[in-house]
């Protein structure tokens, strides 16, 4: 594997576990320093960023909060002195009729998976106007094409997320800074084993091209691709990582 981010700094939202741990470990692997902001201490994600030979910074943080993502952002200033590359990962996606959701229920789905980008762009945009580089990788989701019941304010959200990407993009490519998203479909993570029952896995499989469930191991390769110096010319994509479910 080669080392095409050596010297690079990368933040990963939601780094403890699930997605964000395989992210934050690729590109430890591709050669970045991390930083983790997350709702726990992510030592787990610690350890492999360390056994790749880089330097990690993990950190409690809700990225709905302006404070903490003001303190964080400072955090990995004083740390690393930059952040070459912002992985806006961290997302909630609980299972809620529109019949049951109340307003903080659809308020909360906002604030983690929208006002999240939001506050970490405005927090590290600077650095890398400051270095006339950058990548930006969004979450978003093949929710936001397929029709899920009892998903419309995560559907809004992932949707959301695609806009942002697209809008954010023509604003920054002068700077040298380039944001994408990437739209995974359904991946074996300890949250969607406990969220999804269990018979979810296999019915989706049966609907991709590719009949298998997918793991974190599958999508990676998209987040490190973005990451590279190979996608320096492509900016305000989603790039569809979901085995042919979607089928845009
Ligand atoms: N797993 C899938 O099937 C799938 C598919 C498509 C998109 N996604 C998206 O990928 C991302 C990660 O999904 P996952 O399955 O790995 O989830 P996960 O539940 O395993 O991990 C979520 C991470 O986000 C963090 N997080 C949650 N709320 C936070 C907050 N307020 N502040 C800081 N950190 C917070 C958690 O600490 C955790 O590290 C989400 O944005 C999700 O919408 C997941």
């Amino acid at each position: 594997m080669g080392r095409s981010l050596e010297g690079k700094v990368a933040v990963v939202t939601g780094g403890s576990k699930g997605l964000g741990q395989a992210y934050a470990k690729r590109l430890a692997e591709d050669g970045a320093d991390i930083a983790i902001a997350a709702t726990s201490l992510a030592q787990e994600t610690e350890k492999m960023v360390k056994d790749a030979g880089r330097k990690a910074e993990v950190s409690v943080c809700d990225v709905s909060s302006p404070e903490d993502v003001s303190k964080f952002a400072a955090l990995v200033m004083e740390k690393f002195g930059r952040c070459d590359i912002l992985v806006n990962n961290a997302g909630i996606y609980p299972y809620q009729s529109f019949d049951q959701m109340n307003f903080d229920d659809w308020r909360k789905m906002m604030a983690v998976n929208l006002d999240s980008l939001f506050l970490m762009c405005k927090a590290f945009l600077p650095s890398m106007k400051q270095n006339g580089c950058g990548r930006i990788i969004n979450l978003s989701s093949t929710v936001s094409w397929l029709v899920i019941p009892d998903y419309t304010h995560y559907t809004t959200t992932k949707m959301g997320v695609i806009g942002f990407t697209r809008a954010l993009a023509s604003e920054v490519g002068e700077f040298g800074i380039t944001v994408n998203a990437i739209a995974p479909g359904l991946v074996r993570t300890g949250t969607t084993e406990t969220n999804s029952p269990p018979e979810i896995f296999d019915m989706v499989a049966a609907r991709q091209a590719i009949k298998r469930t997918a793991t974190p191991d599958d999508v990676v390769g998209a987040v490190s691709f973005l990451a590279s110096d190979d996608a320096a010319f492509m900016t305000g994509q989603t790039l569809i990582v979901d085995g042919g479910l979607a089928r845009a």
